[in-house]
């Protein structure tokens, strides 16, 4: 397409366009920086078939590149900003968990009913249960939800398979989903989610073995990152830190659920061998979080979940403001999973970072956009409104960015352009 070419789609008239643009290209965004980028006044946002090709104020928009075809959005009194980029789910599932959900209400803790065969392992048993058919459609039931709240990119863990068939064909739906709709899906193995039945026995270690030695082959093109919860009830540090070590050798990006519910120095470990992340964090100290942006130059990613913690009934949320001000990067996302957190609602998720985490409003929308591009490795891609990023933009039914966490349970979305279509 010439660069004169009439756009395809203008956005216009927008309150407030909230760029995201103008971070270095080479690491996410950390610091000052994650509040820094540009809030463009009276904005709009201009795409020529699936890319943004201009973005700017409405007294620069140059007239001569409207035509017949250019569908215009006006956006009047409304927010302007890049699709929702939700980093962390286990999307693809079978069965729901509403009666842990009153043992909890009744005092069991996450970890109790773990151990007692419940949680992650009653969704196990479901999950085998349930036919590839079925897992289809519950997970393209899910991603439509995500489209509604704004989601236009989406991670999907693996994880309640545990067994090699299993854990493939829930890789195989997250991907055939992705191509059933519009939402980008990125999945993410997470064959070591817990240690399954079968190798209640023979352990953690054993378990691991033959993930490296029977799965992780046949995942190469399938899933980029590969990802382990370290925790007590699941896998021991040093039984992680062999394993991320050796997906590291194979190939994979590597992701962790760590330091959720214990200190067990996860998140430092995965951060010393390249973590892309490092997810949950509420344990994760503010000293160690300072070394861990020291040691990975910035890059790696701390995802943090605040609807975890509060589903959980747990006190401890990440200590995100000590996080940024210690230079960590920061993201946020919902961790949708029929355990730990049965939302969608990365809007709220915003709003809880806001309130128990200590994210500025700015902050949270860059945590749940750019920044959560790069914890899956989709920058080039989404994540800001930039000249040859992917054409994701959302119109919000807000007049500005502060308004965004600050209606708390809304969901703020009026309109949700993906690769250009709405
Ligand atoms: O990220 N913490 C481990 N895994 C998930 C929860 C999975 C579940 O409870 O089903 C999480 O919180
Ligand atoms: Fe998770």
């Amino acid at each position: 397409m010439p660069d004169s070419a009439p756009y395809s789609l203008l956005i216009q008239h927008a309150a407030q366009v909230l760029t995201l643009a103008g971070a270095a290209p080479d690491r996410p965004l950390a610091g000052p920086a994650l509040s820094g980028w540009t809030i463009i006044e009276r904005g709009y946002v201009a795409c020529l078939g699936d890319k943004i090709v201009a973005v700017g104020a409405m007294n620069e928009l140059n007239l001569a590149r409207l035509g017949p075809e250019t569908r215009l959005i006006d956006a009047t009194g409304c927010v302007v900003m890049p699709g929702l980029v939700e980093c962390h789910t286990h999307l693809v599932f079978g069965g729901n968990r509403a009666d842990e959900f009153e043992r909890k209400l009744r005092g069991e803790s996450y970890l109790d009913i773990l151990a007692s065969g419940g949680g992650i392992l009653s969704t196990v048993r479901a999950t085998r249960a349930a036919s590839e058919a079925e897992l289809l459609e519950n997970a393209l039931h899910h991603l439509e939800g995500f489209r509604r709240y704004g989601i236009t990119t989406l991670e999907a863990k693996s994880g309640y398979g545990l067994d090699r068939d299993t854990e493939l064909r829930l890789v195989r739906v997250a991907r055939e989903a992705g191509h059933r709709q519009p939402v980008r899906v990125v999945p993410t193995f997470l064959g070591a989610h817990v240690v399954p039945p079968e190798f209640k026995e023979a352990g953690p270690r054993a378990y691991i073995d033959f993930l490296l030695r029977e799965v992780l082959s046949d995942l190469k093109g399938e899933a980029a990152f590969v990802d382990i919860f370290c925790e007590q009830g699941a896998f021991p540090l040093d039984v992680a830190r062999y394993y991320l070590e050796q997906a590291h050798k194979m190939g994979f990006g590597l992701k962790i659920h760590a330091e959720q519910l214990h200190d067990l120095g996860g998140c430092e470990m995965a951060a010393e061998l390249g973590a892309t992340s490092v997810d949950h964090c509420d344990y994760l100290t503010p000293a160690a979080a300072a070394r861990i942006a020291k040691l990975s130059q910035g890059r790696t990613v701390a995802v943090l979940l605040p609807l975890v913690p509060l589903f959980l009934r747990q006190e401890k949320y990440a200590a995100g403001r000590e996080f940024i001000d210690n230079g960590l990067p920061v993201a946020v996302s919902t961790d949708f999973n029929p355990g730990s957190c049965p939302s969608k609602n990365l809007w709220l998720a915003l709003s809880v970072a806001c309130l128990k985490m200590g994210l500025t409003p700015k902050e949270a929308v860059a945590a749940a956009t750019l920044n959560a591009a790069w914890a899956i490795g989709q920058q080039h891609d989404c994540g800001s409104l930039e000249p040859g990023k992917r054409a994701d933009v959302l119109v919000l039914n807000v007049g500005s960015v502060a308004e965004i966490p600050y209606w708390l349970g809304e969901n703020p979305m009026r309109d949700v352009v993906i690769g250009g279509q709405h």
